[in-house]
């Protein structure tokens, strides 16, 4: 069976573009694998600074995988600062590649362009998540397009450590939904919680009906685009034809639909994780976190004989 693996980094709250982008691709796809989902709390603190936010998001990370449907039972979710080995095969990746061929990651540009500070961390975190995956040999790794460029940094990472000491790691691809690759945001950019255009995956009826109401309409068109392209994610087009032939110039009753629809796929995962307790989530995370751990130790002992520290 083929291993699949992803992770999101806990912090910020979710958004439906992180639902379509790799939840839903990773919930559809984890049956047919041995599937691993992480929460990379120690990539959160390149952003985070506050000690209790970095644990709420932990927390909450976990009961947003349960609540979008993915079963403890089924897939091992895991922390990631409770696996030593990924800090330290890291370190051994960052002595592997250059800063040139750093420099050309677009998010870590990207993020610095938007004003996050440009720290170490923050530099070599392809390398980081290069040995989240690279450590369970995982073949397929379920990520919305702004993540290519990090599968393919894991596996630079992977052939030059298989170059410089022989073969070791396997090479993982990236699996994108064509159809969703990129979720437009209230503003038609992508939908990112570092632009402020999100619609909130677990908002309350509120919190969802006002974003969607800001979705920016272009007032010289008669069908609202941007409306329209989150719209549907949720609908078929054959389904949503009629309702915006209907709503023809008008935007608020598109919008109105938009909200109806969101709130009725949104409510029952709402409702799911309204009832995970935080000893729920330990429970979960010691476990998952045991399997991954024998994974990962089994291939460091590997990779230490091999650079050369195992005396
Ligand atoms: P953000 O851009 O809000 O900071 P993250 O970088 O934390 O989101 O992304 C977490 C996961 O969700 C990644 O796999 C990413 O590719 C996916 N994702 C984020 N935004 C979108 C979007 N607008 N459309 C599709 N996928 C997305
Ligand atoms: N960098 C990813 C993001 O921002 C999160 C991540 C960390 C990840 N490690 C990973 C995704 C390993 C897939 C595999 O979304």
């Amino acid at each position: 069976m083929q291993r699949l693996l992803t992770g999101i980094q806990s912090s910020g709250t979710l958004h439906i573009g992180n639902y379509f982008g790799a939840l839903k691709p990773f919930v559809e796809m984890y049956p047919s694998y041995e599937s691993f989902l992480m929460v990379a709390d120690y990539h959160s603190l390149t952003s985070l600074k506050d000690s209790s936010a970095v644990r709420e998001s932990i927390f909450n990370t976990v009961k947003d995988y349960i609540a979008v449907g993915v079963s403890p039972e089924d897939v091992v979710i895991f922390k990631q600062s409770d696996i030593l080995e990924h800090t330290e095969l890291a370190w051994i990746f960052d002595c592997l590649v250059t800063v040139p061929f750093l420099m050309q990651a677009h998010a870590y540009k990207d993020k610095v362009a938007k004003g996050l500070e440009a720290n170490a961390g923050l530099f070599t975190y392809p390398m980081l998540m290069a040995a989240d995956i690279l450590l369970y040999d995982a073949d397929v790794v379920p990520v919305g397009e702004d993540q290519r460029q990090h599968i393919e940094y894991a596996r630079e990472a992977a052939a030059k450590f298989n170059n410089a000491y022989g073969e070791t790691f396997k090479e993982p691809r990236e699996y994108i939904n064509k159809a969703v690759a990129t979720v437009p945001g209230t503003d038609g950019k992508k939908m990112s919680k570092s632009y402020g255009n999100t619609i909130p995956l677990f908002g309350t009826k509120d919190e969802i009906a006002k974003a969607a109401m800001s979705i920016l309409t272009d007032s010289s068109g008669e069908s609202p685009e941007n409306v329209y392209n989150i719209h549907r994610l949720l609908r078929s087009e054959i389904d949503l034809a009629p309702i915006y032939k209907a709503n023809k110039g008008n935007y608020k009753a598109s919008k109105e639909a938009l909200i109806e629809d969101l709130e009725a796929f949104i409510a029952p995962m709402r409702y799911v994780r309204e009832n995970i307790s935080d000893t729920d989530v330990a429970n979960i995370l010691r476990e998952g976190s045991e399997h991954a751990r024998a994974i990962a130790e089994k291939k460091m002992i590997d990779v230490r004989q091999k650079v050369g520290v195992t005396l």
